[in-house]
């Protein structure tokens, strides 16, 4: 293995904070080559883990359980790390096994959005990566050992900090293997095979001859430094993190427990029931499910994640950092409009994505379905607020259509009163004779109105009237009406 220069471990210890006092004079560390500077860094390795649980149950919602392991685990992990540089090689354990963590938990309950918010609250290199995209050979999808390039290159080409990145690998259930012992099988057991032996202690070469992107980096590093750089990457630190659905494990669990499958009574299996089976998951369980003993092995650290009900669901919408409403705000304030949400409706929307099944990601699903002909109509209206509320969500069309009802007779009125100084109004049953006839005719109500009463201010402006209400009559004989109207009008003038 590669051990880190004089120059890198003085540089590391700044990193990771270490008292000078406390950190021991290194006998052991053997000058490899010399000169990777790694810049000011942002790394915060001092983190506790009641702290980055408190951070990370601010974004996530109902994964108190899970975040409290996985936030413990990862500040261990990091702070474990610090310690060591200050103890002696020759004082080190050998063969230490890493925190790495598999996470079990249905889609869209916050799986990646927690390793995604660790890693930006610590400040490391983070690549993410799904496992069904890698090949045993490495010719179909990518080599697992990419992963380890790529911190580096998130880590701007240094790589003593991506030494310390963290790699998320998602759908990691796809590499296990269904029992036969050809096909697709053998190289799913192969990329297991490959990934345990990076998810341990092995260096990986920076550069591949057929990796262009790696010499360019390569060549970047050595333009930085101003030296030849250094050519492996070593994995020892490298916290890996694999996450998957495992839909069938429960099933497993259960046998081993001699439970009844819990496949006999459908309706009963709700998530508790799941996720009460899950929570007695042991290690041959994983390996029934499809793993080599030796990757499971490398996996101490096990965290089931909930399913979200409607309440989680609700929440979610209502929590100040979520970025499910943030962004449909955003969406309609790129077009200049206010959307605002009653509590109501946001109850509403996290039933119907329940009903998704797609945990929270059923509440982009649903929000996109409740308002796309919203965000495709008012842009071109002169809306500039919309309240999504519990009518919007049960009549959108008949709610659009009055939106831009009102918005056509407005740009009408406002025309009128710029043009002629005169203000406009319309009785109820003139606006709804006039969305009828918009409807059956595909015309613009605006378009209608000038039609109809675009004249209109001849007679009005002979009465000596600054403001006229339309009656329903007059959408009916527009000429007929205005007509007697001054006859009535004007012999009493
Ligand atoms: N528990 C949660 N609290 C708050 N927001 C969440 C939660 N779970 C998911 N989200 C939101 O939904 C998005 C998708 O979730 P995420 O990517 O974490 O799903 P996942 O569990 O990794 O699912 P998959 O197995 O499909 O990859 C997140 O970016 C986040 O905005
Ligand atoms: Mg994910």
């Amino acid at each position: 293995m590669v051990k880190p220069s004089q120059e890198n471990e003085k540089i590391l210890e700044e990193i990771l904070n270490i008292d000078p006092q406390e950190a021991k004079p290194k006998s052991e560390t053997v000058g490899e080559p010399q000169g990777i500077k790694t810049k000011e860094s942002e790394i915060n390795f001092n983190i506790l883990p009641e702290e980055l649980e408190e951070y990370l149950n601010k974004y996530v919602i109902g994964q108190e359980e899970a975040i409290e392991i996985i936030a413990t685990k990862v500040c261990t992990h990091f702070n474990r790390m610090k310690i060591e540089k200050s103890i002696p090689e020759d004082q080190k354990i050998l063969g230490n096994i890493k925190s790495n963590m598999l996470l079990i938990g249905p889609t869209g309950v916050g799986k990646t959005y927690i390793i995604k918010l660790i890693a930006k609250k610590i400040g490391v290199p983070f690549v993410k990566a799904d496992a069904t995209k890698f090949s045993e050979t490495g010719y179909v999808g990518g080599d697992v050992e990419d992963l380890v390039r790529e911190l580096v290159h998130e880590a701007d080409g240094d790589i003593s900090k991506a030494e310390y990145g963290i790699i998320y690998i998602d759908e990691i259930d796809k590499i296990a293997s269904s029992g036969n012992i050809t096909g697709p099988d053998v190289s799913r057991t192969g990329v297991q095979r490959n990934l345990l032996k990076l998810m341990e202690d092995s260096d990986v070469d920076l550069k591949t001859p057929h990796d262009l992107a790696s010499q360019v980096e390569a060549a970047m590093e050595a333009q930085r430094t101003g030296k030849v750089t250094r050519k492996k990457i070593n994995t020892k630190n490298i916290l890996f993190i694999v996450s998957g659905a495992f839909s069938g494990l429960e099933e497993i669990i259960s046998k081993r427990l001699n439970m009844q499958s819990i496949g006999f009574d459908k309706t009963r299996k709700n998530f508790s029931t799941t996720q009460d089976i899950l929570k007695n998951l042991k290690t041959e369980d994983l390996i029934k499910f499809g793993f080599e003993s030796e990757f499971v092995g490398r996996l101490p650290v096990h965290v089931i994640l909930r399913d979200l009900d409607i309440e989680g669901l609700y929440k979610i919408l209502k929590n100040k950092y979520s970025t499910v409403v943030l962004g449909k705000k955003m969406d309609f304030k790129s077009y200049g409009i206010d959307l605002e949400f009653t509590d109501e409706a946001l109850m509403e929307l996290a039933k119907r994505a329940y009903n998704e099944k797609t945990g929270a990601r059923g509440l982009l699903t649903v929000f996109e379905r409740a308002l796309i002909k919203f965000e495709k109509k008012l842009p071109s209206t002169g809306v500039k607020k919309l309240l999504v509320n519990m009518n919007l969500l049960n009549n959108p069309e008949e709610v659009l259509e009055k939106l831009i009802l009102e918005d056509g007779i407005k740009k009408f009125q406002k025309e009128f009163l710029i043009d002629h100084g005169i203000y406009l109004n319309f009785d109820e049953g003139a606006i709804s004779k006039l969305a009828d006839i918009s409807r059956s005719t595909g015309q613009k109500v605006k378009d209608i109105c000038n039609e109809l009463f675009g004249d209109y201010f001849h007679g009005i402006r002979l009465m000596k009237l600054e403001n006229f209400t339309i009656p329903t009559e007059a959408v009916d004989n527009p000429k007929g009406f205005m007509d007697d109207f001054i006859k009535r009008n004007y012999i009493k003038q």
